[in-house]
């Protein structure tokens, strides 16, 4: 099938008819990856989060302006069966976190944070009545930022507290990596945490973070205005993709990339071909 795609290709490529019918991959490192549209006409998803266990991706969109009140929307798309459901009862739903080991999935809105619970469909208030909660972030402890003030609250002996050290400047996006090194951003860029020294250090002030997320293998990626930057593996923070209009990224059960863009999720399937050589066996 890739190889007779392949073919056409090659074909509308000589024949320079076509030029536009080109190749649909996108590549990302050294790999390419054919894309499959899990959802299409979707309103700017964003913070995309995999329950790995059921292999559904939970994330937020935006609803046409008309309906006012009800500007963002929280929903769930399985990527084995392709069942999808909007989740009721959430104010404002925006953010998602999952504790993957104890398959607790949290999400906010402005009305508090919510436990989503996956034999009922139906989500079930947790705490933080009156809190409009910005983001989520799930790493043995439960945090969130607080709206507007950009505040980063722990979930501690079953109470949040404001994280002291970053009590004086906003926080948008906090992620801890798999070996704790600390990210956050907020509207001036993207810095890490030293725990040691106690002190933020600039990683780029120059980008927009959209999302901080880990793969199933224990690397950071950074979505941006700019593009993916990743860590880890890659040896040093690296843009390993060159696309502005990416807005959210996860990584499903098999260690696929899912991506949103303004209107679309998509799933990267790994392609032994790509666009600009022919494969190996040609
Ligand atoms: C963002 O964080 C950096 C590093 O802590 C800080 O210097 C800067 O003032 C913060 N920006 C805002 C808007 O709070």
């Amino acid at each position: 099938m890739l190889f007779s795609l392949y073919i056409i290709v090659t074909v509308a490529a000589r024949t320079r008819s076509l030029p536009e019918i080109a190749c649909n991959r996108l590549k990302i490192g050294d790999n390419w990856y054919d894309r499959d549209t899990l959802w299409a006409n979707i309103g700017r998803p964003y913070n995309l989060n995999v329950h790995r266990g059921s292999n559904s991706l939970f994330f937020s969109y935006s609803l046409p302006e008309t309906y006012a009140d009800v500007d963002f929307q929280l929903a769930y798309f399985n990527i084995d069966t392709r069942e999808y459901q909007t989740i009721a009862g959430i104010r404002g739903g925006c953010s998602v976190a999952i504790d993957q080991m104890n398959d607790e999935i949290y999400l906010g809105g402005s009305d508090g944070i919510y436990k989503y619970n996956m034999l009922t469909k139906l989500a079930d208030f947790y705490k933080e009545k009156g809190k409009n909660i910005w983001s989520l972030f799930y790493k043995k402890n439960l945090f969130y930022i607080s709206y507007p003030d950009q505040k980063l609250h722990i979930e501690y002996d079953g109470k949040f507290a404001t994280v002291k050290e970053f009590e004086n400047f906003e926080i948008d996006y906090f992620h801890v990596s798999s070996v704790n090194v600390i990210y956050f951003a907020n509207k001036t860029g993207l810095y890490k945490y030293d725990n040691e020294k106690m002190e933020a250090q600039v990683v780029n002030e120059l980008i927009t973070v959209r999302q901080i997320v880990e793969d199933n293998e224990g690397d950071t990626y950074i979505v941006s205005n700019f593009g993916i930057f990743a860590d880890g593996k890659y040896d040093g923070l690296k843009k390993i993709l060159d696309m502005k209009n990416i807005y959210g990224l996860a990584f499903d059960k098999d260690n696929n990339f899912i991506y949103s863009d303004e209107k679309n999720i998509i799933k990267l399937v790994y392609s032994l071909v790509g666009c600009d050589k022919k494969p190996v066996h040609w």
